[in-house]
């Protein structure tokens, strides 16, 4: 899937006094299977950038296209089921429920509880190596091994598009590059699109956007 975003913007609080612009004027395409980074300060719009790239969010002005399709012509359970079935999204925390096992916050991705899914879960936690952790709780796993389950979790739909929002914020420096070789292993299936401030674990992007104050100021 090709997502572009023509000219578009995002100003929260529109209505009020004091609106803050998010981002302003971007356009980007992100093509099949890429790394791109998207690189900046904290409060430069990154993440709303990825709100508004991934259909969480409408874009003030300018429009976000699915493979040409303007995306405001799906209605909102559309682009739910869109997002459920062709993206994957990792966060910053990693929002795993606490009294399940590792396994069972994987297949929480897939309505269905069958052995083949079963089977599907285990395949990825094993490439991910974390499969011997699979009965645990998410208390027992260090900040990488939970990130990890994350990861597994957004792959269980075999997501075309992957939006990974500062998914190595709360990581250790080598927890950090684990976590990021990792996704920087599922390019050859999936486009892979990260917002970090940490442009070190950002070496191995194909393209790198930065963005100061809601502007692109380069793009490499
Ligand atoms: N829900 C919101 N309501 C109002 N302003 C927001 C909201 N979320 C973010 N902002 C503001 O939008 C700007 C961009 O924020 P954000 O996209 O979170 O940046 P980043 O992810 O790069 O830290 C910041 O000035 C932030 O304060
Ligand atoms: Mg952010």
């Amino acid at each position: 899937m090709q997502i572009t975003g023509r000219q578009i913007n995002l100003i929260y609080d529109i209505n009020k006094e004091d609106c803050t612009y998010a981002f302003r004027n971007i356009d980007i395409c992100l093509s099949s299977r890429e790394l791109v980074g998207i690189m900046g300060p904290s409060g430069c719009g990154k993440s709303s950038l990825l709100y508004v790239l991934s259909g969480m969010r409408k874009p003030t002005s300018g429009t976000v296209y699915y493979d040409d399709v303007d995306i405001e012509s799906y209605s909102i359970n559309e682009k739910a089921r869109i997002r459920k079935l062709k993206f994957g999204l990792i966060f910053q925390k990693h929002f795993l429920i606490e009294y399940l096992s590792v396994l069972e916050n994987v297949m929480i991705a897939v309505d269905l509880n069958t052995e083949e899914y079963k089977d599907k879960a285990m395949d990825i936690l094993e490439n991910l190596k974390i499969s011997h952790l699979a009965k645990r709780k998410p208390e027992q796993l260090s900040g990488g091994q939970k990130q990890r389950t994350a990861i597994a979790r957004a792959l269980m739909n075999n997501p075309e598009v992957i939006f990974a929002d500062e998914p190595t914020a709360s990581l250790d420096h080598n927890s950090a590059l684990e976590v990021i070789g990792v996704l920087e292993q599922l390019k050859d299936r999936s486009t892979i699109i990260i917002a970090t401030h940490d442009a070190t674990i950002l070496r191995n992007a194909d393209r790198r956007i930065e963005l100061w104050d809601g502007c692109a100021i380069s793009k490499v």
